[in-house]
C-alpha cells in the first residue's frame, strides 16, 4: 500500500471514530405522540448511532416495551421523566427505570438533596440486584429554560438572577452524588467552573444558524455549545422537522467535530 493511502485510511478511522462519539453526544428528542410515528423517524436516521431522548409524551403512551425495544436496537437511551417527590417515591421510581436500562434520568434539583441521593440509592439497589444492569447517568434538572427571572422571583419565590439559581442548584446535585444537570448551553461554563470539567451538561435549546427557534429563546448552535463545554445537546425539531432528517442530524454532527 502506498504511503499516501495509509494516511488516508488512518484518517478515515479517526474521523469515523470522532463521528461516532459526537453521535453519543448528541441526543434527538423522540417528541411524539405515539410509537408508530416515533419508530418510522427512527428509521430515517438508521446507522447514525444518537442518543435517543424519550419525554413524557412518549413515554407515557408507549410504556416501558419502546425503552426495551430502543435498547435491543442498540440505542442509548435517556429518560427525561423529571421526577420530583418525596424521597422513598422517587428511590423506587429510580429503581425502575435503571431495571428498564435506560443509560440517563433526570429528577428536580428543587426536589433536595435527600430525595436526589434518594434516586442514586434506587439506581444502586437495581444494579445490585442484577450485575447486568450499570449505573445509569442521573442528572438534576436546575431551571426549566422556559422559567423567566420574573417567574423565578415572583411565582416560584426564589430570588436573584437564574444563573445563580442554576449553579447552585448544581453544586447541590453534584454534592447529592449526581452525574450532572440539564441546563441552558449558556450557562454550561459557568457550571463547570463550579462543579469541574466531569461533572456532565446536558443542554437543550440547540438550533444550527438560519434554523427557526420555535419556543426556543436562549439557543446557541451546535458549535458554540461544543465550545462552551456541553457533554450532550439535545435536538428535537431542527431534526425531527427536516425535510431531511438524517442529513439534518449529521450536519449537526459534522459542526460538532469541527468546534
Ligand atoms: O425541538 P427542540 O430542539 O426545541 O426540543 C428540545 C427538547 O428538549 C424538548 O424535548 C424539550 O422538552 C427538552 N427540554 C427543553 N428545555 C429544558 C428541558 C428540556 O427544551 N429546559
Amino acid at each position: 500500500m502506498a504511503q499516501g493511502e495509509g494516511q488516508q485510511t488512518e484518517e478515515n478511522i479517526r474521523l469515523t471514530a470522532k463521528r461516532e462519539e459526537m453521535a453519543q453526544r448528541l441526543m434527538i428528542a423522540l417528541d411524539y405522540p405515539d410509537v408508530t410515528q416515533a419508530k418510522l423517524f427512527i428509521q430515517k436516521l438508521e446507522g447514525i448511532p444518537c442518543y435517543m431522548k424519550v419525554g413524557m409524551q412518549l413515554f407515557y403512551a408507549a410504556g416501558p416495551e419502546f425503552i426495551k425495544e430502543l435498547k435491543t436496537r442498540g440505542y442509548s437511551v435517556f429518560l427525561d421523566v423529571k421526577m420530583h417527590d418525596i424521597p422513598n417515591t422517587v428511590k423506587g421510581g429510580a429503581e425502575s427505570l435503571t431495571q428498564l436500562g435506560v443509560d440517563m434520568f433526570n429528577v428536580h434539583a428543587s426536589g433536595g438533596s435527600v430525595m436526589m441521593a434518594a434516586a442514586r440509592a434506587g439506581a444502586a439497589s437495581a444494579v445490585s440486584g442484577n450485575p447486568a444492569l450499570s449505573m445509569p447517568l442521573i442528572i438534576a434538572v436546575t431551571q426549566l429554560t422556559s422559567t423567566s427571572q420574573e417567574v423565578m422571583n415572583g411565582e416560584i419565590g426564589i430570588p436573584g438572577n437564574v444563573t445563580d439559581t442554576v449553579v447552585r442548584y448544581a453544586k447541590l446535585a453534584a454534592e447529592a452524588g449526581l452525574d450532572g444537570v440539564v441546563a441552558s448551553p449558556q450557562e454550561s461554563a459557568a457550571i463547570a467552573e463550579a462543579c469541574g470539567p466531569a461533572f456532565r451538561t446536558v443542554t437543550p435549546g440547540i438550533r444550527p444558524s438560519g434554523s427557526s427557534l420555535d419556543d426556543q429563546s436562549r439557543v446557541m448552535t451546535p458549535g458554540q455549545a461544543i465550545r462552551q463545554g456541553s457533554h450532550y445537546l439535545v435536538v428535537g425539531r431542527p431534526v425531527t422537522s427536516a425535510a431531511d432528517p438524517r442529513q439534518a442530524a449529521l450536519n449537526i454532527i459534522e459542526e460538532m467535530i469541527q468546534a
